[in-house]
């Protein structure tokens, strides 16, 4: 028997962030980062909240919280008293809230306080998963922490917020989108209704990631991908994700390589790896995973006359998005010299394998499978 909750309430579209007058005589603790403050855009938030309401403001969140900030605003958030969670950035201030939140609950003994997630990058899916990633800036590791405890009451996905994004964090969380979507179609723990929310996410990133990176006022666009976003959240939420976020937790992490980047980079490798078609082969048996891979190809419209078609012309749409995205293919291109990668190979593969987003990838790696994935996406 499998149980399926999808939780939390969405406000969406042009002007959803207006929810956000409803909120009275509320001790509201925002989460957000410097550029919010710079920028302008949390006046967004501040300008919709009523009066009756007191707010503090933790704006120190950097990308891929570390725990000391989360440590931080567990005590910011217990001295304030609080009784609602705003966090209003991209994965990272969302991921640092919903940490907060738990150790705050558990440490300080706090009920449950109810949290609202507004993302302003169209990536992580953070406000309906019940995922956060943490790291440990000295020892260059990211924690993926799972608890349901975490998951947001309510999100608010307004594409005005989105606008900002530059063009190459709208290509590396575009990306991040179509990682999350492909690994939860091939999870172990896939179904129906994973599926559903899989294959549209998969569509939208198609359609609409080339037009939102050549012109970020492309409100339709931005609309798109924001939803996108949410749907392939909801989508791993229920199947967890693959080897791809594997090494992409341990990789991102040691060769400081912005987490969708990463994630688009060892994409075709990973699925070529799952694939498992030997090369130089003609007729051979497909897996299941190379037969999944070709329903997405088949899905876009890509050809796909047999499964080892279609996960060519998979990989090969998803090289070329990442060309007309202008994003890097290698770690060379990346500026990562030989010499580190050697170094760091093995460390990089016992770190994937022990990571929890890799249980549910459909083929069972071994260290030097791995290796020799961070090989190919040395220089492909
Ligand atoms: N919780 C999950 O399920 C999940 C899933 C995937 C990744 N993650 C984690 O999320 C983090 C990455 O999140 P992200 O990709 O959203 O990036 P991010 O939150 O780290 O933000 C990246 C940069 O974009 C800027 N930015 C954010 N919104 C902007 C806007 N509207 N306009 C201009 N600039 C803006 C930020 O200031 C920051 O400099 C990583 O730590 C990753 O490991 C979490
Ligand atoms: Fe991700």
């Amino acid at each position: 028997m499998d149980k399926l909750s999808i939780k939390a309430d969405l406000y969406m579209g042009h002007g959803a962030l207006d929810r956000l007058m409803e909120w009275r005589n509320k001790r509201i603790f925002i989460v957000t980062d410097p550029f919010m403050v710079k920028s302008g855009m949390i006046n967004m938030v501040f300008d919709r909240l009523h009066e009756s309401n007191e707010q503090y403001i933790f704006s120190n969140i950097v990308p891929d919280p570390p725990v000391e900030i989360v440590t931080e605003g567990v005590e910011a958030l217990g001295a304030f008293n609080t009784d609602l969670i705003i966090a209003i950035g991209g994965g990272s201030a969302i991921d640092a809230a919903k940490a907060m939140k738990l150790f705050a609950q558990k440490l300080l003994n706090q009920q449950e306080i109810p949290f609202v997630a507004i993302p302003t990058t169209s990536g992580t899916g953070s406000e309906v998963t019940s995922f956060s990633v943490i790291s440990d800036k000295q020892k260059n590791i990211k924690y993926p922490l799972v608890s349901d405890e975490m998951l947001p009451q309510e999100a608010i996905l307004d594409p005005e917020l989105v606008k900002s994004v530059p063009d190459f964090i709208t290509a590396d969380t575009g990306m991040d989108v179509l990682t999350h979507a492909i690994e939860a179609y091939v999870s172990t723990k896939a179904n129906d209704i994973s599926d559903a929310l899989a294959e549209k996410a998969i569509k939208l990133v198609f359609a609409y990631l080339p037009r939102a990176y050549k012109d970020g006022g492309d409100l339709e666009a931005r609309e798109k991908m924001h939803n996108a976003s949410c749907i392939a959240g909801m989508a791993f939420n229920i199947t967890s994700l693959g080897l791809n976020h594997g090494i992409a937790h341990v990789a991102g992490a040691k060769f400081k390589i912005a987490h969708g980047r990463m994630n688009a980079m060892l994409l075709p490798h990973v699925i070529e790896f799952n694939a498992n078609y030997k090369p130089g082969y003609g007729r051979e048996e497909s897996t299941a995973a190379a037969v999944r891979y070709a329903e997405i190809a088949k899905s876009l419209g890509l050809s796909a006359p047999n499964p080892k078609s279609g996960v060519r012309s998979l990989v090969q749409a998803i090289k070329q998005l990442q060309k007309q995205l202008q994003m890097p293919q290698t770690l060379k291109e990346c500026g990562i010299e030989k010499s580190q990668l050697d170094e760091m190979r093995e460390s990089i593969a016992d770190g994937a394998l022990k990571d929890g987003c890799t249980a549910t990838n459909p083929r069972v790696p071994k260290t030097g499978d791995v290796a020799e994935i961070l090989n190919k996406m040395f220089q492909s």
